[in-house]
């Protein structure tokens, strides 16, 4: 029984696999969406106008979704950062994150 589970499981995944994207890819168009708030310190392009706010584009993916975690989590103190973080998912965070790394750190 066991075993027959275990392949159903197997075809399952192997067909989930050719007919869609896999799951864990982020969504570059949704995190494009839910950047706007963001572009308001960070730059409509990830590159901030203002000296006191980081670039975000071209930033490391891995990175930036540790970093976000680490605000939305307390792990990382900032007063104006921890309310940006607050209300998001990891799946969000994932998507905000590809976002900013396929941008130019050049602004082009
Ligand atoms: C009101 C201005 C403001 C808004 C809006 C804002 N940020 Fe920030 N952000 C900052 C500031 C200031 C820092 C620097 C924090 C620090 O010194 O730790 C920062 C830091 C960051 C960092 C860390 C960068 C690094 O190099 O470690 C990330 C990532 C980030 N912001 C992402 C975002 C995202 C994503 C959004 C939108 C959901 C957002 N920010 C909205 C002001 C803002």
């Amino acid at each position: 029984m066991k075993k027959i589970q275990t392949s159903i499981l197997t075809i399952v995944f192997a067909a989930g696999g050719l007919l869609s994207p896999p799951v864990l890819a982020a969504d570059i168009a949704a995190g494009k969406a839910k950047s706007a708030t963001c572009a308001a310190c960070h730059g409509n392009n990830g590159i901030s106008m203002i000296p006191m706010y980081p670039n975000l584009a071209g930033q490391k993916e891995q990175y930036m979704v540790l970093q976000m975690k680490a605000f939305r989590d307390g792990e990382r103190k900032n007063m104006v950062m921890a309310p940006m973080a607050a209300g998001l998912s990891d799946i969000e965070i994932a998507n905000i994150s590809a976002y900013y790394a396929s941008l130019d750190p050049a602004g082009k």
